[in-house]
C-alpha cells in the first residue's frame, strides 16, 4: 500500500544488504513512521512482544526471518528447533505464528546445515509473497460480497456503512489486510463505502492504526467507540460486519480481539451479516472448541488502567484513567463462536462457518482427515 505516494509492504529485505529485514514500529504509528532494522532472532522476538509488528500474519511472516537470522550463528538441528521453539512463544493466540514456523522447519530440517540460511530466507520470502497474493485474493471474494450488499441496499442509501473491530489491514499482513482488503477494493472500484472503525481498547488498533490506514487510502470513516456498534446497528446503520481473526477452530469457532463477540452478538440480533476474512494459515486444524481450547493471551493490566497518547507538546504521555491501587485485567482476545459468523472469506472463496465449510474448501489443508 502507498504511503504518501511511496508502495511499501509492512515487512522487507534491505536492498543493499539482503541479511537485514526492516518493518515499521508500529507502536509509533500514526504519529511516525519509525522504520526498524532487524538483524537478530532476539530483535525480532522483542518486536512480536512489545508489538512493533502485530497482526497474525504479519508476526508469523517475520517470524520466519527470525528463524533465518538464529540459523546465521546455530544452524544445526539442535539449533534449528531451539529456535523455532522460541519463537513460537512470543505471542500465544494467533496461530499464524506457528504455521509459518513449523513450514520454516518443515523446508529447513532435511537440508544440509549448510544450505539452511540461504534457503531459510527463500523460504520467508516465500510466505511474504504469498500472504500478498492471498490477501489480494480475499480482497476480490469480498468485493464480491459488498457488491452484492451495494446491489441489494435500501432505496435513497447513499452508502455502504461497514464495521469492523482491531485492525485487520495491509500493516496486520504482508500487504491489502484480511478484513481491509475488500474494503479498498470496493473503494476503489467506486462503491460508496463507509467505515465505522471501533477504537479497539485497551490498544486502540482501531484508533491508531486502523483510522491511519484508511485515511491514507481515502476510505470515508469515522471513529466510535467499542460500545457504540450495537446502538448503530439498532439504528439500521450497519449493512455489515467484517472482521479478521488470529485464529479458526476446524469447526470455524473464530478468536479475535477482544470485544469481536460482543460486535457479533449485537450483529445476530439486529440480522446485520458478520463476516471473517482469513488466510488459510490461520485454520488451526487441530483445535475444535474454540472458547475452550484457543489459548487467549492476557496483557499487562497497565493497557487497561493507563491510556497512551502523544501529549499537548506532541511527546508522547501514558496517564492512569483509574485511582490509584484500582487494578486491571487484560484479556487480549475472545472467541466468537461459529453459530454467529454468517460466513469466512478466505482466499479461495466465501464458506460456511463450520467444518464442513471449511473442509470442502480446504480437503488439502485438514490434516485430521
Ligand atoms: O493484538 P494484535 O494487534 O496483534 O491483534 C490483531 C487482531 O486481532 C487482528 O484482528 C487479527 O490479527 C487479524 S490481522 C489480519
Amino acid at each position: 500500500m502507498k504511503i504518501n505516494g511511496t508502495a511499501y509492504r509492512s515487512v522487507w529485505r534491505d536492498p543493499a544488504d539482503s541479511r537485514l529485514v526492516h518493518i515499521f514500529d508500529q507502536t509509533k504509528l500514526p504519529w511516525s513512521l519509525d522504520i526498524l532494522d532487524l538483524r537478530e532472532m532476539e530483535q525480532v522476538a522483542h518486536a512480536i512482544r512489545t508489538m512493533q509488528v502485530r497482526g497474525a500474519p504479519l508476526i508469523g511472516a517475520v517470524a520466519a526471518y527470525g528463524l533465518a537470522f538464529a540459523l546465521q550463528s546455530d544452524a544445526g538441528d539442535e539449533g534449528l528447533a531451539r529456535a523455532a521453539a522460541y519463537l513460537v512463544e512470543t505471542r500465544p493466540t494467533a496461530i499464524n505464528l506457528r504455521w509459518a514456523i513449523e513450514r520454516m522447519a518443515a523446508r529447513l530440517a532435511p537440508l544440509a546445515p549448510a544450505a539452511r540460511v540461504a534457503a531459510a530466507y527463500e523460504e520467508a520470502d516465500a510466505i511474504c509473497d504469498e500472504d500478498v497474493r492471498v490477501n489480494a485474493s480475499i480482497g476480490r471474494h469480498g468485493l464480491d460480497l459488498i457488491r452484492t450488499l451495494w446491489a441489494e441496499r435500501a432505496e435513497g442509501q447513499e452508502r455502504l456503512n461497514i464495521l469492523t473491530h482491531c485492525n485487520a489491514g495491509w500493516i496486520a499482513t504482508v500487504d491489502w489486510g484480511t478484513a481491509l482488503a475488500p474494503i479498498y477494493m470496493a473503494h476503489d472500484s467506486g462503491i460508496p463505502v463507509h467505515v465505522w472503525v471501533d477504537e479497539t481498547r485497551p490498544r486502540n488498533q482501531g484508533a491508531l492504526l486502523t483510522a491511519w490506514e484508511l485515511g491514507a487510502h481515502g476510505v470515508p470513516h469515522t471513529l466510535i467507540a467499542d460500545n457504540a456498534g450495537g446502538h448503530l446497528m439498532q439504528h439500521g446503520e450497519v449493512d455489515l460486519v467484517i472482521v479478521g481473526t488470529d485464529r479458526v477452530t476446524r469447526g470455524g469457532d473464530v478468536a479475535n480481539k477482544i470485544g469481536t463477540y460482543l460486535k457479533a452478538l449485537a450483529a445476530r440480533d439486529n440480522g446485520v451479516p458478520f463476516w471473517v476474512a482469513l488466510p488459510s494459515s490461520t485454520i488451526d486444524w487441530r483445535v475444535t472448541d474454540g472458547v475452550r481450547d484457543i489459548p487467549i493471551e492476557e496483557r499487562a493490566a497497565e493497557e487497561v488502567t493507563h491510556v497512551s497518547g502523544l501529549d499537548e507538546h506532541g511527546r508522547p504521555a501514558r496517564v492512569r484513567v483509574t485511582p490509584a491501587g484500582t487494578t486491571g485485567a487484560n484479556p487480549a482476545f475472545d472467541v466468537t463462536p461459529a453459530r454467529l459468523v454468517s460466513g469466512l472469506l478466505t482466499e479461495r472463496g466465501p464458506c460456511e462457518a463450520s467444518a464442513e465449510g471449511l473442509r470442502a474448501l480446504f480437503p488439502d489443508l485438514d490434516t485430521t482427515l
